[in-house]
């Protein structure tokens, strides 16, 4: 306890960025049957804003993924916790997370899922905190770019506190 919050994000900028992004996809994926891949728990909110703005149809499912490390940095050492349940076989894939940071729960998320045979597989992040990249990943739809410092609320926790905050702060 005890961290300050520092507004980043208002909720009129998240939409807008929710909304344009939406407009970015559902151009994109015009006449095609898309899945949607929301990585839980963090992209919960951004994929049910997403969903709502999207003009054409598609299926969504979720996977989980553990990743062993303090709280604020990822290891490296990850594993599927809740498995994708759709046949993802000769579909087009996107993969939504909340944000990507070092990379490498992406990536394995990416590897993952290629395994399973898509016939295309993008990536939709809302956050990207580019500068702490450490292994290359492509993000397709990025929201919001960001420079560091840890992110809270709009899904994203810190110990599991501040996902149901409907702004994006940053914890000082
Ligand atoms: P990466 O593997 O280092 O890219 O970390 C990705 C995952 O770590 C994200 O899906 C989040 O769950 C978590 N994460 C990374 N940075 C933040 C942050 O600033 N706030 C909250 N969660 C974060
Ligand atoms: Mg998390």
């Amino acid at each position: 306890m005890g961290e300050e919050l520092k507004l980043l994000f208002s909720k009129k900028e998240i939409a807008q960025t929710v909304a344009r992004l939406a407009r970015e996809i559902s151009a994109d994926y015009a006449n095609k049957r898309l899945v949607l891949v929301g990585v839980l728990k963090g992209a919960f909110v951004f994929l049910a804003d997403l969903v709502r703005q999207l003009t054409i149809p598609v299926e969504i499912d979720f996977v989980r993924i553990a990743s062993y490390g303090s709280e604020k940095e990822s290891s490296g050492e990850i594993k599927v916790t809740k498995e994708v349940e759709i046949s993802l076989k000769g579909r087009d894939v996107l993969i939504v997370e909340d944000i990507v940071d070092t990379g490498l729960s992406l990536r394995f998320l990416v590897d993952h899922i290629y395994a399973r045979s898509p016939s295309s597989l993008k990536v939709c992040a809302l956050l990207d905190k580019k500068p702490r990249r450490e292994v290359e990943v492509q993000v397709d739809y990025i929201g919001f770019e960001i420079e560091e410092g840890f992110i809270v609320g709009y899904g994203l926790d810190f110990d599991e506190r501040y996902r149901y905050l409907p702004e994006i702060s940053v914890v000082s």
